[in-house]
């Protein structure tokens, strides 16, 4: 008995120091989710950008629906960003990455912060804020693709 319980206490205290990695069973579930992670924000940013850039007529509603999700998604990619997550299947991640991790997460920050604001200007319902922050946001994106994402995908 005491060494069940010992044994769930042990269970327990591994479940709650839980790495980001462990949340992921091979590294190609996590290249794989940061991957979708990333296309349905580009999505949904890409949605506001075409009404930024006068493709499609401006829609005060649906641009903030999409903001929306781009912020949710904005928070998704970085978990699937462990050790140990450099290879599995084709990514573009430089390996850069997992060396510089204070100024990955400074960007990823950053974008973010971008995404938060992109989101209230949507609200708005101003399209000049908005293509402002559509600009804002993509100069985010691009500062850390510059440095940390390769133009092709590794080979595994
Ligand atoms: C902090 C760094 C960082 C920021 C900020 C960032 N990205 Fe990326 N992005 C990456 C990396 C690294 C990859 C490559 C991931 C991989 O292949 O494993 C990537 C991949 C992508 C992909 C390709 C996904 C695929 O299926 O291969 C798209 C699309 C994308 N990003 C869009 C965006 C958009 C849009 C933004 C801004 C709203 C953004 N990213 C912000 C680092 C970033």
């Amino acid at each position: 008995m005491k060494r069940l319980i010992v044994a769930s206490a042990t269970v327990l205290a591994s479940l709650v120091s839980l790495p980001a990695a462990a949340q992921f069973q091979k590294p190609e579930d996590a290249i794989k989710y940061r991957q979708s992670a990333f296309t349905v924000m580009a999505n949904h940013l890409g949605r506001v950008g075409a009404m930024a850039q006068g493709r499609v007529p401006f829609d005060a509603k649906a641009a903030a629906d999409n903001a929306a999700i781009v912020v949710t998604m904005s928070k998704l990619p970085w978990v699937a960003f462990g050790e140990g997550t450099d290879k599995g299947m084709p990514t573009r991640a430089k390996p850069e990455i997992w060396k510089d991790s204070a100024k990955v997460k400074d960007l990823a920050e950053k974008m973010q912060a971008e995404a938060v604001k992109f989101e209230a200007a949507a609200k708005s319902g101003n399209l000049d804020s908005v293509k402002a922050a559509v600009g804002d946001l993509g100069k985010a994106c691009k500062a850390c693709h510059d440095d940390y994402r390769a133009e092709k995908y590794s080979a595994n």
